[in-house]
């Protein structure tokens, strides 16, 4: 799915994460259209011989990393050195995924990597969180879990899928709620208060696992230490 700025911005965020990556590393490879870069970008790496390991984080980066001929590996096997995400929106190093449904996946890969560098382009760039928070739940879940998560202040929307009728399916069988609850200004208590809903697989609230912001723009492309 394509979002955000310009594929330029992307690819310049992609690509310099990418260079991040050296021989022996395992690399946990994100989901979206501005991780695909860092995915095709490490796959020309390996074309001229570099030697990794990719642990995908969706059916869409399974299916770009097998294309761009990265060796697979999974979390039962081998710990990520590194991962490569994108995000929907980043604020002081926190960050809103979740946007293309592989945030559950995401976050069990991009926790366990020893390194979070997050790939971006100045559109996801905020003062202070405040996009719509998607919540993977189980389907049994959607009414009660939508209630809780009204209770404690969010506006849940089951995501509809698009040229599919009825809701988007995640890749693990579940529905996504997407909530918005205005500007978020704890973003680790509203993390805690996600995943203590009965029937919530797991939330777009990344808190405290970014290492590295890589921001790409049309002009070049900014790196910040978290
Ligand atoms: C998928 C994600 C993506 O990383 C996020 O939506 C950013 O995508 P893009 O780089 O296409 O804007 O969290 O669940």
């Amino acid at each position: 799915m394509k979002r955000g700025g310009s594929e330029a911005a992307k690819r310049r965020a992609g690509e310099s994460a990418a260079a991040a990556v050296d021989d022996g590393m395992v690399v946990g490879l994100g989901t979206g259209s501005t991780a695909a870069h860092a995915i095709r970008d490490l796959g020309r790496q390996v074309d001229s011989g570099l030697d990794i390991e990719g642990i995908p984080t969706s059916f869409q980066s399974r299916e770009l990393a097998r294309e761009a001929g990265i060796p697979l590996t999974a979390l039962d096997e081998a710990t990520p050195d590194v991962a490569i995400d994108g995000a929907d929106q980043v604020a002081d190093g926190d960050l809103v995924k979740g946007g293309g449904a592989a945030h559950a996946r995401e976050k069990i890969v991009d926790a366990a990597a020893d390194r979070l560098l997050v790939v971006a382009d100045p559109t996801k760039e905020a003062e202070v969180l405040d996009a719509p928070v998607p919540v993977e739940v189980l389907p049994d879940a959607r009414s009660t879990a939508a209630d809780e998560i009204e209770a404690a202040g969010g506006d849940p929307t089951l995501r509809a899928a698009e040229r599919k009728d009825g809701p988007v399916v995640t890749d693990n069988g579940n529905l996504v709620l997407d909530c918005a609850f205005g500007t978020i200004e704890d973003p680790g208590a509203l993390a805690a208060t996600l995943s203590a809903v009965p029937g919530v697989v797991e939330h777009g609230l990344f808190v405290g696992l970014a290492d590295e912001i890589h921001v790409g723009s049309d002009a070049g492309v900014t790196v910040r230490q978290v």
